[in-house]
């Protein structure tokens, strides 16, 4: 597939590469079982896609491990080897410069639910995530690139997801706006003995977790596994829980490196995490030497934001880190896809960060369509028992909604909201946009690169 953007310098260059990469995967002992190689051009780059053949491979690891791409752009003499997002496994390779990424772009209000949209690629698309797939991350960069307002582009995303939160900020600079959160498993940690604390209260979950997966005959393997049987069975599905560790070099040297009581923990945590739906995500302007190879292991994606140094961010796949200008705060290097400008989100929503989405969560529509069919009525009692949390959690829910103007207080009963009109609208506008993203007409997709 080709078209006249594609000049015949650049063909003769894609069949040159091709030939190469043929020759890589027989060197490094690889099935050379590429379908198909297409020429293309998007966002102003011309790009050979490999397409591999997987019904012809036994275990894919070895296709998709991020140290792979590292050797075939060595082989390739230095030109950038990606992976493209696309299901199935493409190898993208540029074969034109990369495009300038804008200084900022803000998070899409319409990215979709149940991924993790991360910042824009050099195709100009979202690079969007599957939380099975990526398990953990770890996150790198230097004072001031752009790693706290990353988390708290994520975290918000977690929180429209109805996932638990467990937070480590040492700093408390980065997650204060988010104290008390309802989605919050325990209060943020602002201490390595408390933020240890954290990461034994995720294992003592994975125990618990462990036991109801034990407790369906069908044994399932996985989260979603997990979910999938529990809404047939009529028991409670599980949410995805999501552990985030800024300050995380810090944190693990105090107590005792890699080889310490958090470094253990925090392993037995990256490999019991995955099956039972939780992630962890390490953030740090420097891994010490004894923890990146750990780091390394454990995660599904790295993301460097500008960093001091440079065999570090090669090590972890992200080559070229050390380059990014100390002006350009949120352009990072990822191992799996290469440059990315993560999304910027103002500090003014993120108290609020379901305020970032321009529709409430599914289970907040379904709880305030139950209480509109029922008169218009809220009890907190209601909502504590849906949201199986405290009275407490459930009045401040309630108050974060009440601040929203989606509830207002009920001048008759003290314990109780009533739905405003505003939330009338919303419930009618989430059921349009609902069936509009159904037509696809969010404006989002996820990033191709055919
Ligand atoms: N994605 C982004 N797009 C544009 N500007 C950004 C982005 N992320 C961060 N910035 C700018 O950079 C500043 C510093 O970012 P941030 O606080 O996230 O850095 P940090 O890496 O957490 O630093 P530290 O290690 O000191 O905590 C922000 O206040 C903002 O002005
Ligand atoms: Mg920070």
């Amino acid at each position: 597939m080709t078209d006249i953007m594609i000049s015949r310098r650049e063909l003769r260059l894609a069949e040159t590469v091709a030939r190469q990469l043929i020759n890589a995967f027989i060197r490094r002992k690889l099935t050379p079982a590429f379908s198909d190689f297409l020429v293309t051009h998007l966002a102003g780059v011309t790009m050979l896609i490999a397409v591999i053949d997987t019904a012809k491979l036994g275990d894919h690891s070895p296709y998709t491990n991020p140290d792979l791409l590292h050797q075939l752009s060595t082989d390739l003499g230095g030109m950038s080897v990606r992976l493209s997002n696309h299901s199935g496994i493409r190898l993208v390779i540029l074969l034109s410069p990369l495009p300038k990424l804008p200084h900022k772009v803000n998070f899409p209000v319409d990215a979709p639910r149940g991924r993790l949209a991360i910042g824009d690629s050099y195709t100009g698309q979202p690079v969007l995530l599957d939380w099975a797939q990526t398990t953990h991350l770890a996150v790198l960069g230097n004072t001031g690139s752009g790693k706290s307002i990353f988390l708290q582009s994520l975290v918000a995303q977690a929180i429209r997801d109805d996932m638990q939160l467990l937070l480590s900020d040492i700093d408390q600079t980065t997650f204060g706006m988010l104290e008390n959160h309802p989605n919050l498993a325990a209060p943020i940690a602002t201490s390595p003995q408390a933020a240890l604390g954290l990461i034994e209260q995720a294992l003592a979950e994975c125990d618990r977790r462990a036991e109801l997966f034990k407790n369906l005959p069908e044994r399932p393997q996985k989260l979603s596994e997990y979910n999938a049987l529990a809404v047939k069975a009529h028991i409670d599905p599980l949410p995805r829980m999501v552990v985030v560790l800024d300050e995380a070099s810090t944190v693990i040297t105090a107590l005792g490196g890699a080889k310490g009581a958090m470094g253990q923990a925090l392993a037995t945590l990256g490999w019991r995490g995955r099956k039972f739906g939780e992630h962890f995500i390490f953030a740090a302007q420097e891994f010490t030497k004894d923890i990146v190879g750990p780091v390394r292991d454990q995660v599904g994606l790295t993301l460097c934001f500008r960093v001091r140094n440079g065999q570090m961010a090669e090590r972890m796949g992200c080559k070229g880190a050390e380059r990014i200008p100390e002006n350009r705060p949120g352009l990072a290097i990822s191992d799996r896809h290469g440059p990315i400008q993560t999304y910027f989100v103002e500090h003014s929503h993120l108290g609020q960060p379901q305020n970032l989405f321009s529709t409430m969560s599914d289970l907040e529509h379904s709880l305030f369509s139950l209480a509109l069919s029922e008169g218009g009525k809220l009890p907190a009692s209601k909502v504590q028992e849906w949201g199986r949390i405290s009275e407490w959690q459930a009045r401040r829910m309630m108050e974060t909604w009440a601040l929203k103007g989606w509830l207002a207080k009920d001048s008759i009963r003290d314990n109780a909201f009533c739905i405003t009109p505003k939330m009338q609208v919303l419930l009618s506008n989430h059921q349009t946009a609902q069936t509009g993203s159904n037509r696809s007409q969010t404006g989002i997709k996820p990033s191709q690169t055919n």
